[in-house]
């Protein structure tokens, strides 16, 4: 049986369900040399800002229990940048190209998203809504400031709008359903938590800024339970990510709600693991005697409540 893995995410033709997730592949293009990027279902770009950012000091990597620490602080050349040569050598790929955008206030969304949007080979856009405003608050904790942005991105944005959010919020639903009644597009659950290691023989934390975001396998539950609550409450497609290293990991955020999923932490592993999945989903479907991908989105929820 030849099983189908094409999706549609809000009228994005995708040819699988497997995207990169932001920040963990570049700016999309540079493994070319290592996997091939035109059977990935799409990438999505390391967060972009208006301005370049010099990104944290070092270290802003530590390797935790199942699971990678990073401070790496939105380390980009700036959109201007960008959308002179990355752009332009993932327009060549033909995979649609999801552009995650970040600022610390609602007109630098804005700003970066004019400048991006409408350009060819921008697909969609990602809102990274997980990095701090001004007042050094995480954006997501602001249900006003959330739906400010949405709202200021959608009126200028010619392509669909995703917004990321961060998993650690008192209620993930509350945030999802806000985005929504804002006009976005889709969701992305989520980025990564929250977390600090300590070094036992310096007695200094692993991260030049002590706390950083975790991701990896260690978060693959608590994801997986942000997108099925999620998923019973909003009509927006869901981009699934946390945890995800095999095919499936992959199935288990799509039976939960996901229509596409996100790999971050398993291709910095090896990049190749991005197609292993991509087959891994094909062949658990086709044991299974299941026609296409779609055929399983969000199944958990109807068959349970
Ligand atoms: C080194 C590193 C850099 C990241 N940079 C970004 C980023 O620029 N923007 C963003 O939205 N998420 C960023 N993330 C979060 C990932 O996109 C993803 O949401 C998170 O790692 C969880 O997925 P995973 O467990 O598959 O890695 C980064 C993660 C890592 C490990």
């Amino acid at each position: 049986m030849k099983t189908n893995l094409n999706v549609n995410f809000s009228g994005i033709e995708l040819k699988n369900p497997v995207l990169t997730a932001s920040g963990t592949f570049g700016y999309g293009y540079e493994l070319a040399d290592l996997i091939p990027l035109n059977e990935l279902g799409g990438i999505v770009t390391k967060t972009i800002t208006l301005r370049p950012r010099e990104g944290n000091l070092q270290p802003r990597i530590a390797e935790v229990e199942s699971g990678i620490l990073n401070t790496i602080g939105l380390q980009n050349i700036g959109v201007r940048a960008f959308v002179e040569e990355p752009l332009e050598k993932l327009n060549r790929i033909g995979v649609p190209i999801i552009v995650s955008v970040a600022g610390s206030k609602t007109s630098e969304y804005i700003e970066t998203v004019k400048i991006l949007s409408g350009r060819r080979g921008v697909s969609a856009i990602e809102l990274n809504l997980s990095c701090p405003n001004l007042k050094k608050k995480i954006i997501c904790h602001d249900l006003c400031l959330v739906s400010e942005i949405i709202r200021g991105v959608k009126n200028v944005s010619k392509v669909p709008v995703i917004a990321k959010l961060s998993p650690l919020v008192t209620d993930i639903v509350e945030i999802a359903l806000a985005a929504q009644n804002s006009g976005v597009d889709g969701l992305t659950l989520s980025n990564t938590y929250p977390a600090m290691a300590i070094n036992i023989e310096t007695f200094k934390p692993k991260l030049s800024t002590f706390r950083g975001g975790v991701s990896g396998s260690c978060i693959k539950p608590m994801s997986v339970r942000c997108v099925y609550d999620a998923y019973q409450s909003i009509k927006v497609p869901i981009i699934g990510c946390g945890g995800i290293m095999t095919g499936e990991d992959a199935i288990e955020f799509i039976l939960a709600g996901a229509t596409v999923v996100s790999v971050g932490s398993s291709s910095l592993v090896s990049p190749q693991n991005l197609i292993k999945i991509i087959y891994g989903i094909k062949g658990i479907l086709e044991r299974k005697n299941i026609n296409s991908v779609k055929d399983i989105i969000g199944i958990v929820n109807k068959s349970f409540g």
